[in-house]
């Protein structure tokens, strides 16, 4: 973070970028940076040292707590939360509502579905004397989370698989399966011509 990455600008222009956006609602940091072309809508917070590539499209309502970064022509929907330190790779979309745990790592062409939620922690502390044992999900390259989907703490989404409505992810997928169900089962495999 804070390199100077291709497609965005430099400090300067931020400012008065960041001028703009406050008329428009949005609470941007001043130590973000944004790529050209990317468009972002109304009454988003973008926290500090978040770094969003050119052309990318970030909806309405968004929050994209720190140390967030995205690749280039990637879309984030309406509502849409971000629980920082995550990576994004290029040509991802993200659908309204989806919440993404803090460490969580994106690959490039990844599809993640309305309403679904990544999770870090398997326990859930609460006021109890231990620290949660943070792990984040992995969605690797051109993998597809259709809406509602669930992925426990640490589980890696292999290459290109295609997961179902409402699934619970409890174990790693292999690439190009198809799961279904809670917990989430192998049912086939992505047809040929699914395959980017
Ligand atoms: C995963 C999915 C692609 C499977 O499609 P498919 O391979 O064509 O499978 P089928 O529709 O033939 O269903 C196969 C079986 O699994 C069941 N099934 C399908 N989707 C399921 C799901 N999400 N959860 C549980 N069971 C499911 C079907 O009822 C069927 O059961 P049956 O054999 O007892 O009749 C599809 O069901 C799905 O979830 N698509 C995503 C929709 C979505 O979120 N779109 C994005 C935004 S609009």
């Amino acid at each position: 973070m804070g390199e100077q990455v291709d497609g965005l600008p430099d400090r300067g222009g931020e400012a008065v970028r960041w001028l703009l956006e406050r008329l428009r609602g949005n609470r941007i940091h001043r130590s973000v940076r944004i790529g050209h072309g990317t468009r972002i809508g109304r009454w988003c917070i973008i926290e500090e040292n978040v770094e969003i590539g050119p052309d990318c499209y970030i909806g309405n309502y968004v929050h994209i707590r720190p140390m967030v970064h995205i690749g280039a022509k990637s879309e984030l929907r309406d509502h849409v939360f971000l629980a920082g330190e995550i990576q994004i790779g290029s040509d991802v979309k993200i659908f309204q509502f989806a919440n993404i745990s803090k460490g969580s790592i994106i690959h490039n062409r990844v599809y993640i579905g309305a309403g679904s939620i990544l999770t870090n922690t398997r326990r859930i502390s609460h006021g109890r004397q231990y620290e949660p044992k943070l792990s984040a999900p992995v969605v690797e390259y051109g993998a597809r989370l259709a809406v509602g989907v669930r992925i426990l703490p640490g589980v890696k989404i292999g290459e290109q698989s295609l997961i179902g409505a409402g699934t619970v992810v409890t174990k790693d997928t292999e690439p190009f399966g198809i799961y279904l169900g809670v917990p989430a089962h192998r049912i086939s495999s992505v047809p040929i011509e699914e395959i980017y």
